[in-house]
């Protein structure tokens, strides 16, 4: 049991250096709004259930965070780390957090591809997603970014 994967809520007292870490090393975020300890914090005062983390021995070794605003739902920092890739850990993830969403009543997820990292649309299609031809704009607040 103790080297099986495990997929479960992160727990910000034991998985939070870890996660950091993962992240930066996957993501390697340049603007300060993805941050990965300001996207921590917020994702904990929502406190939604929706951000999960796959452990093997005690090591995080993948993270998907996701959302639903009652309308539409998100999937966000989905990651597994490179000596841990094509062992369907990330689908696994993929799946429960969908398993969540839809418990939640959401009736479509979507995410977005920067891209740099197009070729991971083959991983999203084998799970089900289509390309949708849409215009994607943002707007950054500032006021929120330390
Ligand atoms: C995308 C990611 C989470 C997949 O995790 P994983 O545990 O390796 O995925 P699985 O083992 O469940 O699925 C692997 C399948 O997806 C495919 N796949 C995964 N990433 C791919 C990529 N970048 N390009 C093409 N195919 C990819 C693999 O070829 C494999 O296909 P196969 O089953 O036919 O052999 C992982 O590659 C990763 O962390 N990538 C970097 C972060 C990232 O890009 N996140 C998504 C941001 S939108």
């Amino acid at each position: 049991m103790i080297n099986m994967l495990h997929i479960r809520n992160y727990n910000n007292g034991t998985d939070r250096d870890q996660v950091i870490e993962l992240w930066k090393s996957i993501f390697n975020y340049k603007s300060a709004r993805n941050d990965p300890e300001l996207s921590i914090d917020n994702k904990l005062k929502i406190n939604d259930g929706l951000f999960l983390v796959a452990v093997k021995d005690n090591n995080i070794i993948g993270t998907i965070m996701g959302g639903h605003d009652g309308h539409r739902g998100w999937i966000y920092s989905l990651c597994v780390s490179p000596e841990s890739r094509n062992k369907n850990i990330g689908t696994e993830l993929l799946k429960k957090i969908e398993e969540r969403l839809i418990e939640n009543g959401c009736v479509k997820i979507n995410l977005q591809i920067i891209p740099s990292n197009k070729g991971v649309k083959l991983f999203y299609e084998k799970n089900g997603y289509i390309t949708e031809e849409r215009i994607h704009m943002g707007k950054e607040i500032s006021e929120n970014i330390p």
